[in-house]
């Protein structure tokens, strides 16, 4: 089995090799710019990963693994857009960079790319992954789109914030694992139940997230800190601190919400002064923890090859303690 630093290692050399037409330059050049910048490169892992749990060779996964890596790539030049963000990856994003129209149309080149990519992957099941990203991707224009319109209201539930990060973010990891594990000769069973579990870490990540985007050091992070509060992002912290503030704290809340002018730092400042009083880090915390205890029952499935599921226990593990 391959270890965490060579399935690492053989991504990174693959995303390297990835090669784009020379012109037009301005199209492909912040696709290149964007995918040098690295990241953490989860959902690749978790392609070879999946396939690695039933199958000695990653091969038959990493075209694959690609394609979802260059898919989430594309999606974060066109959320970056939507959300305004000027860093990421600790460098200007795309559409400081350049302009959004760049923004918008190196992102569509990029999921043109990504669906290549999938499509003329050589196995039996390829129609099988077309159909799995192609639901996938469209829950998460889904997610991405609940996420904008909850900025508007103020009476976002859990409920709903969990349902959007499901759609946002989690069916990414799920559909990883999953086309993965049958790259590998995973059943369908197993191929479900490593769904499932990429589902529930993938919760844990956006909420990890979200408490990074407020609480994280901006150097590690790579992105901005505040920005969620700054743009009324509906985030666990957000909508539990509405639940769960006095009535001085909520108007408090609303009133910045409602500000059309302001010091960003002074706002950042101030919503987070409440999550403080309200303990929200630590509510959130524990959601996290709960997620992922989910999680790591799903892996004790009898169904799953138990010698063979420490890898992706490990990388679960970095991901629900990092600091990035
Ligand atoms: C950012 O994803 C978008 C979210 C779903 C939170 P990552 O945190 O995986 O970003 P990179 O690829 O490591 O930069
Ligand atoms: C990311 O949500 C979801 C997608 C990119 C689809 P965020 O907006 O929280 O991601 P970051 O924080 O900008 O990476
Ligand atoms: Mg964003
Ligand atoms: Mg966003
Ligand atoms: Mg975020």
């Amino acid at each position: 089995m391959y270890t965490f630093k060579e399935i690492s290692d053989r991504i990174e050399a693959e995303v390297e090799q990835l090669r784009f037409p020379y012109s037009p330059e301005s199209l492909y050049t912040p696709i290149e710019y964007i995918l040098s910048l690295g990241g953490k490169r989860v959902r690749p892992a978790l392609t070879l990963i999946g396939c690695n749990i039933f199958n000695d060779s990653v091969e038959d996964s990493v075209q694959a693994a690609l394609a979802l890596e260059v898919f989430h790539n594309f999606t974060l030049l066109h959320d970056d857009l939507m959300d305004q963000a000027d860093i990421r990856r600790g460098q200007p994003t795309v559409h400081r960079k350049w302009d959004a129209n760049t923004a918008i149309l190196s992102g569509d080149a990029m999921l043109i790319v990504a669906y290549r990519l999938i499509t003329e992957i050589r196995n039996p099941q390829t129609p099988l992954f077309i159909k799995l990203f192609s639901d996938m991707a469209l829950e998460i224009c889904g997610g991405q789109q609940y996420d904008m319109k909850f900025e508007n209201r103020t009476d976002v539930t859990e409920e709903e914030y969990l349902e959007m990060i499901r759609l946002k973010t989690a069916v990414l990891l799920g559909t990883a694992l999953k086309i993965g594990a049958l790259s590998g000769g995973a059943t369908p069973e197993q191929a479900d139940l490593l769904y499932e579990y990429g589902i529930n870490i993938g919760l844990a990540f956006q909420l990890k997230d979200d408490l990074l985007d407020t609480y994280g050091d901006a150097a590690t992070f790579g992105k901005n800190i505040g920005g969620d509060i700054l743009c009324n992002k509906k985030t666990y912290l957000l909508i539990n601190a509405l639940q769960m503030a006095t009535a001085a704290q909520y108007t408090e809340l609303l009133n910045w919400m409602d500000k059309k002018q302001f010091n960003p730092e002074e706002k950042i400042r101030a919503v987070r002064s409440v999550y403080d009083e309200l303990n929200i880090q630590r509510l959130c915390e524990n959601k996290i923890e709960s997620y992922y205890k989910n999680a790591q029952e799903i892996l004790q499935s009898p169904l799953l090859p138990q010698g063979r599921l420490s890898v992706l226990s490990e990388v679960s593990n970095k991901l629900m303690f990092r600091e990035s």
